[in-house]
């Protein structure tokens, strides 16, 4: 086994301890990224488990592949788990880890356009083989498209000022990069108040590039169907939205927006949501918004 990537995996420990509760049994990791979970799930189990991990990045699979016999690493989207799994006989599972957003790797490309701190062409597809992108989001989405991205995935309460803004420029020329797109914004304030603003800006466009809020509801359905009872799922998010959805289900069995499931799928295992300790925050500031939350699938 090697671990090479730069990205630093957050709440290892307390996600790894409580997903493995079967040491032979099979495990899927729906966000490999820079392999770290998957890095930390195999050193738990043993030499007849296996481990499926997904990522939709090619260059995530590309640059941090694990080489041991138990491991598997697919590039697709993990709302396609059912089907990953059924292509490879596998009905049911003992444990999903899925650690939602961006790895540091694909941050820190200038080439991927995710980050507000660098230069680079307005892109944020996970997927490099998607025609969407966030030039495609800031240029050709309607008036309504765009109050819906930054009002629902940014919680911009302005977000109709967000939109004037884009409107008024890109009828004169179009916005293709990040500059162009922090340019049409002036933040009276302190830095933080700046850096708040534009994360909340870009988390919006990149949720919508990925359409990462369908995907995660029907994640979180489909897990529910092929896990095995008592099988733990561990979900770790950055932002309120997603972290509002899995808590919601988890606790009610409801996904926002759709029909309630008649039985409780699972049950929460930790009362609270579990947080960083500023130890973690200290080596890794990118973990300070990490929410981890673990169900046990009921009998
Ligand atoms: C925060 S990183 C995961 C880091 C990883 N846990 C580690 O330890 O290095 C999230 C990864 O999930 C991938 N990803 C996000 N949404 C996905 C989806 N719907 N399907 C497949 N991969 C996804 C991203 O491309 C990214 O590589």
């Amino acid at each position: 086994m090697n671990n090479q990537s730069h990205h630093k995996s957050v709440l290892t420990k307390e996600s790894i301890e409580n997903l493995i509760t079967d040491q032979n049994g099979i495990y899927v990791d729906a966000t490999f990224g820079g392999g770290g979970h998957s890095y930390a799930i195999l050193k738990k189990l043993n030499k007849k488990a296996t481990l499926i991990a997904l990522d939709q990045d090619k260059e995530s699979i590309k640059k941090n592949w694990i080489e041991d016999k138990r491991f598997h690493l697919f590039h697709n989207n993990f709302i396609h788990i059912r089907d990953i799994l059924n292509r490879n006989h596998i009905g049911k599972v003992s444990g999903i880890l899925a650690d939602l957003g961006i790895s540091s790797l694909q941050i820190d490309n200038p080439e991927r356009g995710f980050s507000n701190q660098l230069n680079c062409i307005l892109d944020m597809r996970m997927n490099q083989e998607s025609s969407y992108s966030a030039q495609n989001v800031i240029n050709e989405c309607s008036r309504e498209e765009l109050f819906h991205i930054f009002y629902e995935y940014g919680e911009f309460k302005n977000a109709k000022k967000i939109v004037d803004k884009i409107f008024k420029k890109r009828f004169k020329k179009n916005i293709t990069t990040t500059s162009d797109l922090i340019h049409l914004f002036f933040i009276k304030g302190s830095f933080k108040k700046r850096k708040k603003f534009f994360a909340r800006l870009f988390q919006s466009i990149r949720i919508e590039v990925n359409n990462e809020i369908n995907i995660l509801k029907n994640f979180l359905l489909e897990s529910s169907r092929i896990l095995f009872p008592g099988g733990r799922i561990a979900m770790i998010s950055y932002h309120s939205i997603e972290d509002r959805i899995i808590k919601y289900f988890f606790k009610k069995g409801i996904i926002i927006n759709k029909k309630k499931l008649k039985t409780l799928p699972f049950r929460m295992i930790h009362k609270k949501v579990i947080k960083p300790n500023i130890q973690e925050i200290i080596n890794n500031p990118r973990s300070r918004s990490a929410k981890l939350r673990i169900a046990e699938k009921n009998l």
